[in-house]
Parts: C-alpha cells; sequence; structure tokens
C-alpha cells in the first residue's frame, strides 16, 4: 500500500519505518527540515534501539522516503496516518494546534478517498473536529480511522513489530477493514471499535499505567515507614494474574512525553463532562511529590543541601531514550539548585537534549567517573544498565562521602554489601549502611 506519514517523532518515524519493513511503500512528512536532512542520510534524529538500521536497510530498498513536501508525501498516498505531537496546553488539555495544521496540510493535497488515520494521542471527539476541519477545506471525498499508538519510547520498534493490540476506530466498515490489511503483515491482535472507544481506550490506558505506579509508589513510602521491603511486597502482589507483574517497580515517579500529558489531558476531559475524576488528581499529586524524594532523603541525611556536590546518573525520564520531556532529573535539578548544591550528571545519550531542558544550572560529566569524583552524594535517577554494572566499591572510593541515593532500586544488594564503607538509601526498601 502506499502510505503518507505525517511527523516523523518517536511515533511516526518508528511506525513509517516498521510498515515499510513489512513491504509497504511509505513516505514520512516532516516540517522540521533538519530532520528530514538527517532522514535522508539515513540518520536517526531519535535514540531507538534498532531504528536506524531499519531505516537505512528500507530507504535503501527504495521503500521508505522522506520529504518536507505534503504534496509530495500526499498526492499519491491511499492511507495518511498523522502522528504529529499532542503536547499539554497551559489548563491540562491536549494542545490540538499541530494536528489541526496537519489536518489543513492534508485537506489540501490529499487523493481522493483516501484513508485518513489519527495515530496521534487524542481526546475523545477530535476524529470528529478533525473530520470536519478537512472536510472544510477540500470537497475531495475521504474516510477517517482512529488508531492510537501503544509503543513504549526505547522499544519502539519491538513495540510495534510485536505489539500486544491494534485498536481500529471508525464509523466507516469498508476503510477499518483497509487499516486491518495495512497492518495484516504484522500478525498482531486487532480491535475494532467506535472512534470514541478508539480514543479513550488510550487514555484509559495510559491513566492506569500511571495510576498503577502512583499505587505501587505510595505502597513504597508506606513500606519504608513500617519496615516492609517493596521488592518482596510487588514481586508477591504481581504474582496473582489479576494484578500481573508490569508496572509494580517502585521509584521516583513517571515522566516522559506521554504519561504527565495523558492523566492531566484525561482528567480535563472528566472536567468537561462534569465528572469527578478524583483518582486521577491523586495519581499526579503523588507522583510530583515522588519526584521529590531523592531531595528530600538528601535534605534528611545531610539536613542541609548548600555546598554538597552530587554526582546524579541518569538524566532520560528512562532508560534507552534520550528523550528529555518531564523527566525527573529536571525537577530534581532545580531543587538542588534551589538549595545550593552543585550537581554534576551523566547521561549515556541525553545529555545533549537534558542541556536545552535543564541549561546551565548544573554540569554535565561525559563520564560516571568524572561526575562521581569528590561527590558527597551519588544520585541513581534513571536506571540505564551501564549503571547496574558499576563496580560500587570503586565507585564509592572515588566520591568524597560513599553515600548513593537510588532512586530506582537498580542496584545489586550484594555489589552494595561488597563495598567496605556505603550508605545506600533506596526506594520503599531498608537503607543498607557500612561504616
Ligand atoms: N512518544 C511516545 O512514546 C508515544 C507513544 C504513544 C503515543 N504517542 C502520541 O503520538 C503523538 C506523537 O508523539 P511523538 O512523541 O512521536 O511526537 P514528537 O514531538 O516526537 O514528533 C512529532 C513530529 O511531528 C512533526 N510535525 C508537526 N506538525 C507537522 C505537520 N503539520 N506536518 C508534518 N509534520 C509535523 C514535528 O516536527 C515532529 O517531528 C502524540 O500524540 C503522542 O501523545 C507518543
Amino acid at each position: 500500500m502506499r502510505i503518507a506519514v505525517l511527523g516523523t517523532g518517536y511515533v511516526g518515524l518508528s511506525t513509517g519505518v516498521c510498515l515499510s519493513e513489512v513491504g509497504h511503500h511509505v513516505i514520512c512528512i516532516d516540517v522540521d527540515q533538519q530532520k528530514i536532512n538527517r532522514l535522508r542520510q539515513g540518520i536517526s534524529p531519535i535514540y531507538e534501539p534498532g531504528l536506524e538500521s531499519l531505516l537505512l536497510k528500507n530507504t535503501a530498498a527504495g521503500k521508505l522516503h522522506f520529504t518536507t513536501s505534503h504534496q509530495e508525501g500526499l498526492e499519491k498516498a491511499e492511507i495518511i496516518i498523522i502522528a504529529v505531537g499532542t503536547p499539554q496546553s497551559n489548563d491540562g488539555a491536549a494542545d490540538l494546534s499541530y494536528l489541526v495544521q496537519a489536518a489543513k496540510d492534508v485537506s489540501a493535497h490529499l487523493k481522493p478517498d483516501a484513508i485518513v488515520v489519527i495515530k496521534s494521542t487524542v481526546p475523545v471527539g477530535t476524529n470528529d473536529y478533525v473530520r470536519s476541519i478537512i472536510a472544510n477545506h477540500t470537497k475531495k471525498p475521504f474516510k477517517m480511522v482512529s488508531n492510537p499508538e501503544f509503543l513504549r519510547q526505547g522499544s519502539a520498534i519491538k513495540d510495534t513489530m510485536k505489539a500486544d493490540r491494534i485498536i481500529i476506530g471508525s464509523e466507516d466498515n469498508e476503510a477499518a477493514l483497509k487499516i486491518q490489511e495495512m497492518y495484516r503483515p504484522l500478525n498482531v491482535p486487532v480491535l475494532m471499535t467506535n472512534v470514541k472507544s478508539a480514543e479513550m481506550i488510550k487514555y484509559a490506558s495510559n491513566a492506569f499505567l500511571a495510576t498503577k505506579i502512583s499505587f505501587i509508589n505510595e505502597i513504597a513510602n508506606l513500606c519504608e515507614a513500617v519496615g516492609a521491603n517493596i521488592i518482596d511486597v510487588a514481586n508477591g502482589m504481581g504474582k496473582d494474574k489479576r494484578i500481573g507483574e508490569a508496572f509494580l517497580q517502585a521509584g521516583i515517579g513517571y515522566g516522559g512525553s506521554c504519561f504527565p500529558k495523558d492523566v492531566k489531558a484525561l482528567l480535563h476531559t472528566a472536567g468537561q463532562y462534569g465528572v469527578d475524576f478524583s483518582l486521577l488528581k491523586e495519581t499526579i499529586s503523588i507522583n510530583e511529590s515522588q519526584r521529590q524524594l531523592l531531595v528530600k532523603k538528601a535534605l534528611e541525611r545531610f539536613q542541609q543541601l548548600k555546598g554538597k556536590k552530587f554526582a546524579m546518573l541518569g538524566l532520560s525520564f528512562k532508560p534507552d531514550t534520550d528523550d528529555m520531556r518531564e523527566a525527573p532529573s529536571i525537577v530534581i535539578s532545580r531543587l538542588l539548585h534551589q538549595a545550593g548544591a552543585e550537581v554534576i550528571a551523566y547521561d549515556p545519550v541525553a545529555t545533549e537534549n537534558a542541556k536545552k531542558v535543564i541549561g546551565n544550572t548544573i554540569q554535565y560529566a561525559e563520564s560516571v567517573e568524572e561526575a562521581i569524583k569528590n561527590a558527597d552524594a551519588l544520585l541513581l535517577v534513571t536506571e540505564w544498565e551501564e549503571f547496574k554494572k558499576l563496580d560500587l566499591a570503586e565507585v564509592t572510593k572515588q566520591m568524597k562521602q560513599p553515600i548513593i541515593f537510588d532512586g530506582r532500586n537498580s542496584l545489586a544488594e550484594d555489589k552494595i554489601r561488597a563495598c567496605s564503607k556505603i550508605e545506600y538509601y533506596p526506594v520503599g526498601k531498608p537503607s543498607i549502611v557500612i561504616n
């Protein structure tokens, strides 16, 4: 099939690359000339495991193209997938301005009878709204399908190729079947529904997962207070099939480009319809407080943070991505800076992006060794594999004080116990102090 994808971000690029890999002819359109230039050279503008090799392979095979021209991208496309950003606006609602522009771009150049697929995460009612925008700008017939995306950054290619499910929402059976056909080579279970339910499935899923994280974080805080161990508690809970083991890792809160904004957007939608979704308000407030946890723990330990030097390991909101959107490291950097502390941070891939968001209120190191040198404490913020493999006995020797606050419970206990001197403060389980 001839497919156009609008937006070459995490979702659009992963989708475009995977659809070309399974045999479709894909053209990806983006308004960002720099991104398109890099993509044409076979360079991925985002860090995503496995993406670049598929990009090179399918570009070379002539199945994958990139352009900044909506006309060139849309004129032959029988399916148009919109995957532009829907960030959060000031009042918590989803900002649909990119989507509205994309709808206008589509209406200017679409081929008659094309199917317009909305993959961006959009509040209930948005597909209808986009339909009206396109219809107001063109006389050509077209069809609409809602097809929300569930991939996770850091495993976007795997998640697209081996998704748990594909949701197809449409009031037009023929269009829905064509999109099902487009995905057939992936061999993933498909759920057909109406447009509003498809839109809601996406928000309900993300809000549920975010709530699961806030729930386990509150249990972790309670575990600390009563002397229980969150690892055993989560393990014991997760063995119950009704609960499941995923998303029960206590830590310093969720971040990223989706959970924070999607929970707020769902709460906003609830408000618009007069539904008081108070559970979501708690999910958000627990998360905001959890992001401050390491700083609170450090304050408890040091009494005052002025002049203290912190090595921060990890900047991205989670491992295997360079995405800094809503990363807990932003809040931690701000609080430590306000308290007069010095922060020197290291991340395997997110440093350049972090500099744009956090700026020069902290320093950036090129290696773990550089970050930890003479530090009063180490804050483990993102659970990169590289950090799990650290020789803690050596690390603590390089620090001024052998104090570690592990915001992700990611350091192995035997490595901690192998240190001759250490103070180790995890989340939701007893600290380990070896003098
Ligand atoms: N990132 C994720 O993990 C994820 C997962 C599932 C769903 N989503 C949803 O998917 C959507 C896209 O997310 P993302 O993270 O890929 O966004 P992103 O910000 O990384 O990328 C969006 C891209 O769209 C481009 N763009 C904007 N307007 C355009 C236009 N008119 N024509 C062509 N290109 C245009 C931008 O230049 C940018 O490159 C959002 O609604 C998001 O909530 C994201």
